[in-house]
Order: C-alpha cells, then sequence, then structure tokens
C-alpha cells in the first residue's frame, strides 16, 4: 500500500517536469521584462506597464502566471475584450491611444506570459 502511494507521487513529480513551474513575480521582475519587438515594447511602456507592475493598482503583474492563468483561461477574445472595453479599474483602452486589435492581442500575450 505504501509503495503505491510513494509511486504516485513520483509519477506527480515527473509530470511536473514536463513544464517549468509557475512560479509568482516580484514587482521588480515583472518590471524587468519587455516585449521583444520594439514597437510594442514602446505601446507598453506608455501604457500597461504603469499598472500592470504595480500590485497596489490591482492589475495582475506582467508575466506572473499565477495571477494571468486564471485570465488566460477565459480565451484570448475575452482578454480582448476586457482591454478595450475595460474592466474595474482597467481603464477602456488600457491608456493606449495608438494600439490596434493585433497590438493588444500580442500585448495580452506577452503580458500573460504566453509569447514563448
Ligand atoms: C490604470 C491602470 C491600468 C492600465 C494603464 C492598464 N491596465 Fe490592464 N488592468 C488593470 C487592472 C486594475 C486590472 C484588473 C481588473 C479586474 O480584474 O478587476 C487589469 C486587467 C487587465 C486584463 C485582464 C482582463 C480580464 O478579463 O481578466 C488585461 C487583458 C489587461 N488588463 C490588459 C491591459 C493592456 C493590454 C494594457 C495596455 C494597453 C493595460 N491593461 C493597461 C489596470 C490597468
Amino acid at each position: 500500500m505504501r509503495g503505491v502511494v510513494v509511486l504516485g507521487a513520483a509519477a506527480l513529480l515527473a509530470g511536473c517536469q514536463a513544464e517549468p513551474p509557475v512560479k509568482p513575480l516580484t514587482p521588480q521582475q515583472s518590471a524587468a521584462l519587455k516585449p521583444a519587438d520594439a514597437k510594442l515594447a514602446g505601446l507598453y511602456e506608455q501604457s500597461c506597464k504603469s499598472c500592470h507592475t504595480v500590485t497596489d493598482t490591482g492589475a495582475p503583474l506582467t508575466g506572473d502566471r499565477t495571477r494571468w492563468d486564471q485570465r488566460w483561461a477565459k480565451g484570448e477574445d475575452a482578454l480582448l475584450n476586457s482591454a478595450v472595453q475595460g474592466l474595474n479599474g482597467m481603464p477602456a483602452g488600457g491608456q493606449c491611444f495608438a494600439c490596434t486589435p493585433d497590438d493588444y492581442r500580442a500585448l495580452i500575450r506577452f503580458m500573460a506570459g504566453r509569447d514563448k
């Protein structure tokens, strides 16, 4: 009986190694991230970054999948909709006046830690 439990735990651990563990980021680690694309990085730094790297704003920290995965599960279209229409403390358009829908999609993938 004991052996079965140990084997089960070993199988679970092995399963976790398939993907790197999802760990929370500090605001400093979050603020150090930026989109690889220069245009996108510019848009990000002028708008989303001011809230999405500061815990007190209530915004999910960029790159912190412990805060994003539940939102990501809603689907990209739902997240795009929140970004464009706003959601509680999230202002409509995220204070980005030059962002196209494709820019928002790319920004959301980057911020949710899904662009790799
Ligand atoms: C003024 C602060 C602020 C700015 C600027 C901002 N956000 Fe947010 N954002 C928030 C807050 C607060 C939330 C959490 C809202 C909630 O769930 O109540 C949020 C949540 C989100 C979500 C998750 C929505 C959902 O449905 O779960 C997305 C996507 C998002 N922001 C994208 C962006 C993008 C892209 C930008 C830049 C173009 C941006 N935000 C700029 C404050 C901001």
